[in-house]
């Protein structure tokens, strides 16, 4: 492949695991980030803020795939209308977007805005994949660890998540990526479902720490939502391999 691959987000957890499997494909890299990076190995990178809509032309300038992981608390959906407003005119040939499982179904901002931003790259006239995947390892052990700070834990009920490996996703995201347009794909979900007791209690086993944990009731339709599964894809989905307790060997001691 001649033309770069622009690959938005490519300096976070998701990115930094794509860009050597992009590499290693023979692609020509071009990272997009809010900061200055030295170019090298192959990588050439771009500085912009798609958010404020800043970089995006030369970003996606000669550039025939996009793969857009760039993401943040808020405005991903205005971001990614940046980005893909700039993909139209320089008329891209591939748009790969990452989204999140219960985007259609979760009553809660962050979901809200990764379905807005799911439809500007659906409806940008551009040939287009999106992957929904579920929370990664490293996110749900940021909220285990802050939640074992606190002298009891407090376990909503109910509440459950499906942990994939992000080296998982990115291997996914690359295929995608080298593979023709395909819409939406099926979901990547990882091996098993777990409840929030079960995820800190493998923490603190694989730490070798004691807590309290007291059941705690999820208020309003958030709770509900949850409850039901909403953030969960129980049929259909794609299972990646690697547990939350390899997870844990590996990186907890
Ligand atoms: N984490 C999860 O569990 C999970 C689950 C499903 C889907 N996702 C989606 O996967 C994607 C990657 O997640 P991640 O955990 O790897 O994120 P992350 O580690 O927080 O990294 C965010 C990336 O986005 C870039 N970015 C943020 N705001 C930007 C802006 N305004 N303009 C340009 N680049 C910007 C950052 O680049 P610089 O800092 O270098 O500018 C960084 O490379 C996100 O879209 C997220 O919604 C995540």
């Amino acid at each position: 492949m001649t033309s770069p691959i622009l690959l938005t987000g490519g300096t976070g957890t998701l990115g930094r695991l794509v860009v050597p499997l992009l590499r290693d494909a023979g692609c020509q890299v071009r990272v997009l980030s809010r900061r200055g990076h030295e170019p090298g190995d192959g990588i050439e990178y771009v500085t912009g803020d798609l958010l404020k809509g800043e970089g995006a032309e030369s970003a996606v300038d000669g550039a025939e795939t996009v793969l857009h992981l760039a993401g943040g608390p808020r405005g991903d959906d205005e971001a990614t209308r940046n980005l893909v407003r700039a993909a139209s005119r320089a008329g891209v040939r591939h748009l790969v977007y990452i989204s999140v499982i219960g985007a259609d179904r979760m009553p809660l901002g962050y979901f809200r805005t990764q379905l807005a931003a799911e439809r500007a790259v659906a409806d940008s006239g551009l040939p287009w994949t999106t992957l929904r995947a579920a929370q990664f390892h490293d996110l749900v052990l940021k909220v285990v660890r802050a939640m074992a700070k606190l002298p009891v834990i407090p376990v909503p009920g109910g509440l459950r998540f499906q942990p994939v490996d992000p080296h998982e996703v990115a291997a996914r995201l690359v295929e995608l990526t080298l593979g023709r347009p395909a819409g939406r794909v099926s979901d990547l979900a990882g091996p098993k479902v777990y409840g929030m007791a079960e995820l800190s209690r493998e923490y603190l086993r694989a730490c070798g720490r004691r807590r309290l944990m007291m059941p705690v009731r999820m208020p309003g339709k958030v709770g509900r939502a949850y409850r039901a599964g909403e953030n969960l894809s129980l049929e259909g989905a794609t299972v990646g391999r690697r547990t939350w307790e390899d997870f844990l060997a590996e990186r907890v001691r």
